[in-house]
């Protein structure tokens, strides 16, 4: 596979984690903590230091959550709760008109409390009736070696600060291209319910196509947002589209490159 683009997820033990990644998902690559992903996209697992701050909410600036791409959600859902110490959040939601109507979808926590979800979509998408570009939508209908149901990398989710600025940085700098946009309210109960944090938001989102990476934005409207992890901590990530490593938050475009400290002996 040709890949082309790279997220790192900082997690606080690898081999854990990769295991556990490997029920979901498949087999890594090279027997490394690399998980490919049709058609340009590798999930890259780094191991972060412990933390006592605990994760981030989906809510603070830069939070990531990767979405699998499944279908029958149902059992995909209740075969996942089978693996150890990974819990479903809140029920399966059907996602009323709009873009994404009939789009059914849940978070799940992993063994050390990093969101996740699965995400089912109609065919066609509802989306498609009214847009002329397209997310990746060619999965197989099986990933090899994944949990029944399991068809691949729907997209990466991220919380920023300024949507209208990372879609401009995007566009700009990475080709991406805007498929679809909507807004989402929702109360304190139903965030508790589903993402485990009480507050209400209303959220605008747009789903943005690079390479085959689906990048799924949302600027939340909530007043307490934590900055963005670094990849050394838990709950941290990195994105690399290409050649370039963007800022944890991708309202602020394409990371400043780390200043190199040279310490010669003698
Ligand atoms: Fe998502």
């Amino acid at each position: 596979m040709n890949t082309l683009n790279y997220i790192s997820l900082a997690v606080p033990d690898i081999k854990v984690a990769a295991d556990w990644f490997t029920q979901v998902v498949g087999p890594p690559a090279s027997g490394k903590a690399l998980f490919e992903f049709d058609p340009s996209v590798t999930v890259k697992l780094v191991e972060c230091k412990s933390s006592e701050l605990g994760l981030p909410s989906i809510f603070d600036l830069g939070t990531l959550h990767l979405c699998f791409r499944v279908r029958n959600i149902e059992k995909v859902a209740n075969t996942l709760i089978s693996l150890d110490d990974t819990r479903l959040m809140g029920d399966i939601v059907d996602t009323g008109e709009g873009p994404i109507e009939g789009n059914r979808w849940i978070y799940f926590k992993a063994p050390w409390g990093t969101l996740f979800e699965l995400q089912e979509w109609p065919n066609p998408p509802a989306y498609m009736s009214n847009s002329s570009v397209r997310l990746y939508h060619e999965h197989p209908v099986q990933r090899p070696g994944a949990l029944y149901g399991i068809q691949g990398l729907d997209h990466a989710g991220y919380s920023v600060s300024d949507l209208e600025s990372a879609i401009m940085n995007l566009n700009d700098l990475a080709g991406g291209v805007v498929v679809l946009r909507t807004e989402i309210s929702v109360d304190a109960d139903f965030t508790y319910r589903q993402f485990g944090v009480d507050v209400a938001s209303t959220s605008r989102m747009a789903m943005v196509a690079i390479d085959g990476l689906n990048l799924e934005l949302f600027e939340h409207g909530v007043s307490d947002k934590n900055p963005p992890r670094a990849i050394t901590e838990l709950g941290g990530h990195e994105l690399t589209l290409g050649e370039s490593k963007w800022a944890s938050d991708l309202s602020e475009g394409i990371a400043p490159k780390r200043r190199m400290n040279f310490d010669f002996p003698g």
